[in-house]
């Protein structure tokens, strides 16, 4: 196989990372799937897809190799599953699942199964975060041992009130506490630091606009990884304030990264013995470190917003099949990501108490 023929389920971000397909050389866009007849026709006309279908089950028997599972969050295991049991490899959008005895089946189902299972989890390959992981694998931050990130991202005009009708994003993001949608912050800091979440604590400030939510303002997750290192996250779906959703923070023996906070601020890196006079010094200046494939993407596709790296995602997930690797967010990886938001919400409604996470690669 020299190409993976994928069929994308879900035709609003699934349409946008199959346009994203023509930067992954190794990936064919062969087919869209989604209920919704217009929404359909568009996608097919953005992407020139050959085959188009309105049943999931009619793609699933077609013919193709993998499947982007790009339906609604609480959908993603169910999807998966039933993509994997017809023997297809399975790229499923964030987050991996809204409960945790889903993260438990979805484990045991791609054991099962013997196919490839990703999480599409494109912040992990984001252009500056290339740079800070490139130094971090070259040894430049010495032991990391502090990581913290924020998604400030006001949604309120995206969240239904729940009496008109069910809405997967009032569902799971207004109507629960914690931090549900934690792998966008989690995933690049667990790439760093390379190990799982033990332990999950949450506080939140109460919710001061819609009258009707759930869901805090702000809430703060702190996290402890195996080894003990230390991350702190904010989310904040509700304030009204200017948006950021990529601002990451990172600490080593030797060396400090934090992104801007705002538009007019830059990409910083502090490196002891190089950054002159303890100031910080532009990311940029660091550029030698950025990943390969990020040569081959046209400088019109290059941002460093969320979007920035979904081709390199794309085209990791094609390469894991061809050669038979494994994958680069793998389903442990995946649930590891997923779990700590999900025991977020457990952490806030008992006052902020500690939250053991399950180690998945053990069994139940
Ligand atoms: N990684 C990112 O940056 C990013 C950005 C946006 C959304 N997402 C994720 O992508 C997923 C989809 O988000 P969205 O905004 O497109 O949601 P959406 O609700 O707008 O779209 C989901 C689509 O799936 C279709 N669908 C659901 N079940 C189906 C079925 N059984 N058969 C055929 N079609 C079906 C629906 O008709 C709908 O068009 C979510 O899980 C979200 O968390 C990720």
């Amino acid at each position: 196989m020299d190409k993976v023929r994928i069929g994308v389920l879900g035709a609003g971000r699934g349409a946008g990372l199959a346009m994203a397909m023509r930067f992954a050389p190794s990936m064919e866009l062969a087919a869209i799937c989604d209920a919704n007849q217009e929404r359909l026709a568009q996608a097919a006309a953005a992407t020139g897809v050959a085959q188009t279908y309105t049943t999931y089950e009619a793609m699933l028997d077609a013919d193709i190799d993998a499947v982007l599972v790009a339906s609604p969050m609480p959908l993603h295991v169910a999807h998966s599953i039933q993509a994997l049991q017809a023997g297809k490899h399975v790229l499923s959008e964030v987050t991996a699942a809204t409960s945790i005895e889903q993260c438990w089946e979805l484990v045991e189902a791609v054991k099962a199964s013997g196919r490839k299972y990703m999480l599409a989890e494109n912040y992990c390959y984001i252009r500056p975060w290339s740079i800070v992981l490139g130094m971090v694998r070259a040894g430049l931050f010495g032991e990391l041992y502090y990581g913290e990130a924020d998604q400030l991202q006001e949604l309120k005009g995206a969240l239904p009130h729940p009496d008109t009708g069910y809405n997967w994003r009032t569902a799971e993001l207004a109507m629960r506490r914690g931090h549900q949608y934690i792998t966008h912050n989690l995933g690049p800091l667990y790439w760093a630091f390379g190990e799982r979440i033990q332990s999950v604590a949450c506080q939140g400030s109460g919710q001061h606009h819609l009258e009707w939510a759930r869901a805090d303002d702000t809430c703060v997750v702190l996290l402890q990884t195996v080894s003990g290192k230390l991350i702190r996250i904010r989310l904040d779906f509700f304030s009204d304030r200017p948006m950021n959703v990529t601002y990451y923070g990172l600490q080593g023996t030797e060396a400090a990264y934090e992104g801007p906070r705002g538009s007019k601020d830059d990409h910083k890196i502090f490196v002891r013995g190089k950054t002159p006079g303890g100031e910080w010094q532009s990311l940029w200046d660091y550029r030698e470190f950025l990943a390969e494939g990020w040569k081959r993407i046209p400088p019109e596709m290059i941002n460093d917003n969320w979007d920035g790296g979904n081709a390199l995602m794309l085209e990791d997930f094609a390469r894991c099949i061809i050669e038979d690797t494994r994958p680069p967010v793998d389903v442990i990886d995946a649930v590891n990501l997923t779990a700590p938001g999900l025991l977020s919400e457990i952490s806030r409604e008992q006052g902020g108490i500690p939250v053991a996470v399950p180690d998945f690669t053990t069994g139940r």
